[in-house]
């Protein structure tokens, strides 16, 4: 894989993963965060945007509108960032002839299964960000781009705002938390993803045959409910809490949010393993790998 990639987003987990990774193999790469481009802007506005942007080899679509919640009142946004935005770089991508790795969402499916969902399951959103992220994924593909979309779910690392240093912050001050046991996942560490990106990119960069098409990554092992997870976390981080928690398991209609979620967003990942030669590492070493980076974090911040 040779030549400068373009990342779209700077800021989020998946970004600053890559900014790691990209760093550590000293691949040149270019981060355009909100600063340089609001993805929520006009479409005529990104379209200027894309066309100017330096050569790249290939383009990850690493922003999104993420704020589940928000979204359902805030739907014309989140619509512009998740779907317009996306297909933009990717007709620049097809323009310039170099491919494009977009990353999608779980919450795609409407969340009613017991088995691990493949790529080409039928999508049944209900709420607005899987419906502006499913439409990016078509959207995409409608482009013609050659591009890989991983769908992935439950992303975490060690200093962003997600469930695992939410769990850790609360466990500081509590000692038990009622957490939803009935939405079943595998959650992802930023790190496995951001070098899932990177295989996809280059494979499409170094093979030719590869339709462009929708896979699905996330941790490998075990599907956990966010009670599970919430326990394994508190059992990781239980060295840095003042005393033990306990997790009481409680159902997601008694925990109000505005948007739904699916009860079941179990992903199949063989797809994308066995096309990019590419093993997912198991969800609790990245727990693990996130941990670390969340001590790391702290202290630096008592220095
Ligand atoms: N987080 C999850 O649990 C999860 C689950 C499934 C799928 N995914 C998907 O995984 C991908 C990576 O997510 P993540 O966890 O890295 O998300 P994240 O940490 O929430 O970061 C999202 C990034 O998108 C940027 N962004 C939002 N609106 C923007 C706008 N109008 N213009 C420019 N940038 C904007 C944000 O910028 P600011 O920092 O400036 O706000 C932020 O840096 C996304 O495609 C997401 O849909 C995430």
């Amino acid at each position: 894989m040779s030549g400068v990639i373009a990342v779209i987003g700077s800021g989020g987990q998946l970004a600053r993963a890559l900014r790691v990774r990209l760093a550590r193999v000293g691949r040149g790469a270019l981060f355009f965060g909100r600063r340089a481009c609001d993805l929520s802007q006009d479409r005529a506005l990104l379209e200027n945007f894309a066309a100017n942007m330096p050569q790249a080899s290939g383009i990850i679509v690493a922003a999104a509108y993420t704020a589940v919640d928000e979204a359902e009142s805030d739907a014309d946004t989140a619509r512009q960032v998740n779907t317009v935005a996306p297909e933009v770089f990717a007709i620049e991508a097809a323009r310039r002839g170099i491919p494009l790795v977009h990353v999608s969402t779980d919450y795609v499916f409407g969340g009613n299964g017991s088995t691990p969902l493949k790529p080409d399951a039928p999508t049944n959103p209900i709420n607005v960000y899987g419906r502006t992220k499913r439409d990016g994924e078509n959207a995409i593909l409608a482009t013609g781009v050659r591009a890989a979309i991983l769908r992935t779910s439950w992303v975490f690392d060690g200093t962003g705002k997600n469930f695992m240093t939410t769990i850790i912050r609360l466990g500081q001050t509590r000692n038990s938390l009622a957490v939803i046991d009935d939405q079943i996942g595998r959650p992802t560490y930023a790190g496995h993803l951001a070098g899932a990106c990177l295989a996809a990119l280059k494979g499409l960069q170094t093979q030719n045959d590869f339709d462009s098409r929708i896979y699905h990554f996330s941790g490998s092992g075990d599907a956990v409910s966010w009670a599970d997870f919430a326990h394994v976390i508190l059992e990781v981080a239980s060295g840095d809490l003042p005393q033990p928690v306990a997790v009481t398991g409680i159902p997601g209609s008694e925990y109000k949010t505005l948007a739904k979620r699916p009860n079941w967003s179990v992903m199949d990942i063989n797809l994308f393993e066995t096309t990019f030669s590419c093993r997912a590492p198991h969800w609790r070493d990245g727990l693990a790998a996130a941990y670390a980076e969340w001590q790391n974090a702290q202290k630096k911040a008592q220095t």
